[in-house]
């Protein structure tokens, strides 16, 4: 099985994956026993209120890998936002953090005043960088988007074009500063019509050596700089300001380090990174992967690095995994969108959590292979009951867990959601 929650001593929650291949049964079997250790005295990291996030995508229908479609009509552009199914799974959280990005969202426009010319939306074209050319969010749909979110409950974080007004440089990166007229036109129409926006995020895997192309460093902590200063402008006087959010991409130390010196102490407010630490969807191996605990470990070096940057530097900036889906090009169809996943998952929040991590967004709510909801009939998939769980059971403080007698069973422990006791 996968998730056993116990509940002990009235306040904690362990969340323990086990794996198949009756592991228990062989550590028992051998003599040894299998022991769960919980150290309840303090906490040793903290989540955000709302941990579990799930992610909405820009891709639309003709988008496909390996000749599978596997996007429908999921994508921001065209989900169906009458859905009762698709509204009460995101109402069950109330409220769940969503996440909007996604590739090709450094190529969305936005049908503001200024965009000065037809908005029209994404075309196939393998000839442009990640096949398809640039598209346009027109108002009318971010008006039903809004009142969608707003009716769910959803706190929405939104992911901007960071590409706009940029040129190549003759070392194959892009530069120039962020042309952020038509991002900053976005930002105050949403202001004025009074949505709530969670947080503003800027641009989508082009830190480090990038998805598609990618971008300096040095510039990158610029442009966030000038995020920060549209955001605060816009929002003077409100009282709920959006947070500022970037990269949204793959981590590397160095990139990283710098965007958040540049940055520091308070210009950003979270660092997200992207995970997809099982390689390509099509891999056939992908289940022997996500049952393999050392494959799962390779994430550990990632959470404690970038966890050592933000202690090391100062900062007030936190982390958040802002797109995970494990396996990249949608996922694969009956592992990434099977009860197998789960294991994969939970073993992620888990992690991420005991190194401090806020957040953690899973690619996606709806779409590819990896959805918590089918595609086309929006219902759960079994990953969708254990982000839930997870949601409901587990609060903030992360309680010091381990597992001894097989390195198949994993086990992470928090002070309950719903915890009232003076230890917990
Ligand atoms: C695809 O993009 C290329 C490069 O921008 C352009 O020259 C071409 O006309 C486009 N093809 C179609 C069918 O739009
Ligand atoms: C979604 O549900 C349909 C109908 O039950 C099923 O045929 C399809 O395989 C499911 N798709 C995915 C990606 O799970």
């Amino acid at each position: 099985m996968a998730a056993a929650g116990l509940r002990l001593l009235g306040v904690v929650w362990i969340f323990a994956t086990l794996m198949p291949l009756g592991a228990a049964a062989a550590a028992a079997a051998g003599g040894h026993a299998a022991v769960a250790a919980v150290d309840g005295r303090r906490a040793v990291a903290a989540t955000g209120e709302d941990f579990v996030c799930a992610t909405l995508d820009w891709w639309p229908p003709d988008k496909c890998d390996y000749g599978t479609c596997a996007w429908g009509r999921a994508g921001l552009l065209n989900l169906d936002l009458s859905n009762k199914v698709f509204l009460n799974a995101i109402r069950a959280f109330s409220p769940l953090k969503l996440r909007l990005g996604g590739s090709l969202q450094d190529k969305v426009v936005y049908g503001t005043a200024d965009l000065g010319r037809p908005c029209t939306p994404f075309v196939k074209n393998a000839s442009q960088m990640l096949g398809f050319t640039q598209g346009c969010l027109p108002l009318r749909r971010w008006d039903e988007l809004n009142a969608f979110f707003q009716k769910s409950g959803a706190k929405v974080v939104f992911g901007l074009n960071a590409l706009n007004g940029r040129v190549p440089l003759p070392d194959g990166s892009m530069g120039g500063p962020w042309d952020y007229t038509n991002a900053a036109s976005l930002i105050r129409y949403t202001a004025y019509k009074g949505y709530q926006i969670h947080g503003w995020e800027l641009g989508n895997e082009l830190s480090g050596s990038g998805v598609g192309t990618r971008i300096g460093a040095g510039q990158y902590a610029a442009d966030v700089i000038a995020l920060r200063r549209i955001v605060d402008d816009i929002y003077r006087s409100n009282p709920s300001k959006p947070l500022v959010l970037a990269p949204g991409g793959f981590f590397e130390p160095g990139w990283f380090t710098e965007l958040i010196v540049k940055t520091t102490p308070n210009l950003l407010n979270v660092i997200t990174h992207h995970i997809y630490n099982l390689g390509p969807g099509r891999d056939t191996h992908l289940i022997e992967k996500i049952l393999d605990p050392s494959v799962l470990d390779g994430m550990i070096s990632t959470f404690s690095n970038l966890q050592g940057i933000l202690k090391s530097t100062g900062t007030s900036t936190v982390a958040w995994v802002g797109e995970a889906g494990g396996a990249y090009n949608s996922g694969h169809h009956l592992v990434t969108d099977a009860f197998v996943f789960s294991f994969w998952f939970l073993d992620q929040l888990g992690m991420s959590a005991k190194y401090d991590t806020k957040s953690y967004c899973r690619q996606s709510l709806i779409g590819g292979n990896y959805g918590l909801l089918n595609t086309t009939t929006f219902q759960p998939n079994p990953d969708y009951y254990s982000a839930l769980l997870w949601h409901r059971l587990m609060g903030t403080k992360v309680l010091a867990t381990t597992f001894t007698g097989t390195n198949k069973i994993r086990a992470y422990a928090h002070c309950a959601r719903d915890s009232e006791s003076l230890y917990c």
